[in-house]
């Protein structure tokens, strides 16, 4: 499949499955305490997704077992919720959700504190969040794909921290993974040009040290090499002639 350009009708559709999957992840952020498991994590957020009359476009997907990944701490992404899992003050959670309304996808990530977490573990939940805003400065017609890609990576890489390299953004809309692939490192090649109508899921994965990572047995949750901490932070967004739309974010 190539790069597809969406019609102002998909793009309406896109907006809606946006504002629920942004306000979604607001919502289930707040409920986030310690004592939880990320089994009711995924719980609630599936329910307020179907609340919506939203499909979970995660569950069932290649054979992921939920609606929402849950990562904790180490876990950088696709974390598989659990009864046994129990969230205690000072971690971390990264929970990655995707909606599809009437047909159209959104996919996005919030990573949030458990509690009292560290003043390590705030920065790098913050500096991931803003190194996403660092990219879209590049997420406007005429400009290149990997100028977003080098913005993230600069920004994050000015910190000391490892951008993972095992796993990328991805273009969306009918599909939950659509091209082009979007790296958060350094590219040589300025990558494809951007056109107004592409609707793009950035999504940097941050390491608060070295960037390689391992699957565990389950076969889905990708974790830290050295154990360090990981965040997560995604929005689809479109790209219009003036620059980027946010299509998942409600705060
Ligand atoms: N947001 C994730 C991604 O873009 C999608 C996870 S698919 C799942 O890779 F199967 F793990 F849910
Ligand atoms: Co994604």
């Amino acid at each position: 499949m190539s790069v597809t350009v969406k019609s102002e009708r998909e793009i309406e559709l896109m907006r809606e499955a946006g504002r629920i999957l942004g306000t979604v992840l607001r919502d289930l952020s707040k409920e986030i305490h310690p004592g939880m498991s990320t089994y009711q994590v995924n719980k609630l957020g599936d329910e307020m997704i179907r609340s919506y009359g939203c499909i979970p476009s995660f569950l069932n997907y290649q054979g992921y077992p939920a609606s929402i990944c849950t990562s904790v701490n180490e876990e950088v992404v696709h974390g598989i919720p659990s009864k046994k899992r129990i969230l205690k003050d000072g971690d971390i959670i990264s929970m990655d959700a995707g909606v599809i309304y009437h047909g159209y996808h959104s996919d996005a990530a919030r990573t949030v504190g458990v509690g009292e977490i560290s003043e390590e573990a705030s920065k790098l939940i913050e500096r991931t969040k803003q190194s996403f805003f660092e990219g879209i400065k590049f997420a406007k017609e005429g400009c290149h794909l990997h100028e977003i890609s080098n913005a993230i990576a600069d920004y994050n890489e000015s910190f000391g921290y490892g951008v993972i390299r095992d796993l990328v953004g991805h273009g969306i809309g009918t599909e939950l993974h659509e091209e082009p692939q979007i790296p958060n490192f350094r590219q040589e090649r300025r990558g494809m040009k951007l056109y107004s109508g592409m609707t793009l899921a950035i999504e940097p994965m941050v390491s608060a040290g070295g960037y390689s990572v391992k699957w565990l047995d389950d076969d889905w949750t990708v974790v830290t090499q050295d154990k360090s901490l990981a965040a997560h932070y995604e929005n689809t967004v479109l790209i219009t002639k003036n620059g980027p739309e946010i299509l998942s974010l409600v705060e």
